[in-house]
């Protein structure tokens, strides 16, 4: 096969990765638990041709075959590039023919200007597709590694659906050995989509791009005098937040993801030069939030490298919460997502 489409949803950590031992391939200092979300994804169509020639990146306008196309941001379409060149390299050490050039086309489902997080879906879709262009079909745990080593950690979970576990280097979780800790350090599914039926309401309360991008805010991590404290304590807290996954408890898991999401925050505030992602508007939607719970509704706020909340709650809750978040003024706009089921191969095209 020489063109191959597929879609791959972002997803929600509710332990975040946050700091590198490794920038450029991903090794996260911590491991990190994520929901894969549904709606919110990106779909990528990817060619692969043979013989020399120049390689081109697009996005799509919309998702029909033979939409209009733009350029992408140069730093997207750079790592996207490289991350090709990566892969075709790595196709090579599997005895594959990869002496070529690729035509890409991808779009996200979600706003582009909305800040949210669309590395985790971009990349995993350009990783899983460029494969099929490619002619191969990885196992699990090497779809996990390929998706990693784009640069964008959080897409290695996105190569999963319903609720993953990406655990740090070495770390003797099942599957995982301590021949190789680079080549072992892969997510696997804790439970699948239809495990627990939550949402995701997720309130935006900025429409640019983020100021810093999460690849600065990993680089600067430890310098917070309060990353340390976190790593200490972080194993326990992803024990903890392991349970209360797979019993379905979120009275538990709640107050954890909450917790977790402040800490990284107060990590990016203090780290050295200081990140400040969160707007007035996030705090009122934490407030929000607050109000909620004390008026009998488990609702759950975090945070990733940006403005923007993201409240978890049960799927029967999402329509009280998202009615409610659409008031607080600062809101531009309230997305609706759920626990979802991870990528797919698209029989629809966009060349
Ligand atoms: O995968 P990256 O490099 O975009 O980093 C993701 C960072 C957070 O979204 C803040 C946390 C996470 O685990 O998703």
């Amino acid at each position: 096969m020489s063109k191959s489409t597929v879609s791959a949803s972002a997803n929600i950590a509710f332990i975040k990765y946050w700091g590198t031992t490794d920038l450029e391939r991903a090794l996260p200092c911590n491991g990190s638990i994520s929901m894969t979300l549904s709606t919110c994804r990106s779909r990528c169509t990817v060619e692969f041709i043979a013989g020399t020639g120049v390689s081109t990146i697009h996005l799509a306008d919309d998702d029909k075959p033979g939409s209009s196309l733009t350029e992408p941001p140069p730093r997207f379409r750079q790592r996207a590039l490289d991350h090709l060149q990566r892969l075709q390299a790595w196709a090579q050490t599997q005895q594959h023919d990869a002496d070529g050039h690729w035509r890409v086309v991808t779009r996200n489902s979600f706003p582009a200007a909305a800040g949210l997080a669309s590395s985790a879906s971009g990349f995993a879709a350009l990783t899983l597709a460029a494969c099929g262009a490619l002619g191969i079909d990885p196992d699990a745990d090497t779809r996990s590694l390929l998706a990693r080593r784009s640069g964008s950690g959080s897409a290695s979970r996105s190569v999963f659906g319903g609720f993953v576990e990406w655990p740090p280097p070495g770390w003797p979780g099942p599957g995982l050995g301590d021949a190789d800790a680079e080549a072992t350090c892969v997510a696997r599914q804790l439970a699948p989509a239809d495990h627990w039926d939550l949402a995701d309401v997720i309130a935006l309360v900025e429409t640019g791009p983020k100021a810093v991008a999460s690849l600065d805010g990993h680089r600067r991590a430890s310098s917070s005098p309060h990353f340390a404290a976190r790593q200490a304590l972080l194993p326990a807290r992803l024990d903890a937040v392991r349970t209360a996954v797979l019993a379905r408890d979120l009275d538990r898991l709640g107050p954890l993801l909450e917790q977790d999401a402040i800490e990284l925050h107060l990590i990016a505030m203090s780290s050295q030069p200081p990140i400040f992602y969160w707007q007035p508007a996030t705090l009122a939607v934490l407030a929000t939030v607050r109000d909620l719970r004390a008026d009998g509704c488990s609702a759950w706020s975090t945070m990733d490298a940006g403005a923007n909340v993201h409240v978890i709650c049960a799927a029967d809750d999402a329509d009280r919460v998202a009615a409610t978040l659409a008031q607080v003024d600062g809101v531009h706009q309230v997305l609706r997502d759920r626990v979802g089921d991870g990528p797919r191969v698209e029989a629809e095209s966009f060349f």
